[in-house]
C-alpha cells in the first residue's frame, strides 16, 4: 500500500529503511531518495518507522548490556 502519494513510497519501502538504520522519517525519506513534499503522509510514516525499528528488549542479554 502507498504510504506517500507524493514520491510513490509503499509501507515496505519505509519498513525497509527503518530496519537498515532510519529513526526518522527524515532519514527514512533519504534512504528511499526521496523528500516530503506535501506532508501528508508524515504521521502515518513516523507510526510505521517507529513499529518496524529493531528492539533493544528483542536483543540477546550480553548484546543489549553493552
Ligand atoms: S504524500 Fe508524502 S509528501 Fe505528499
Amino acid at each position: 500500500m502507498y504510504v506517500c502519494i507524493c514520491n510513490a513510497l509503499k509501507c515496505s519501502q519505509f519498513r525497509e529503511a527503518a530496519q537498515s538504520g532510519a529513526q526518522d522519517v527524515t532519514s527514512a525519506f533519504k534512504a528511499c531518495g526521496a523528500r516530503p513534499r506535501c506532508g501528508r503522509c508524515l504521521e502515518d510514516a513516523a507510526s510505521l518507522i517507529e513499529q518496524s525499528l529493531p528492539r533493544l528488549d528483542a536483543l540477546p542479554q550480553a548484546v543489549a548490556a553493552e
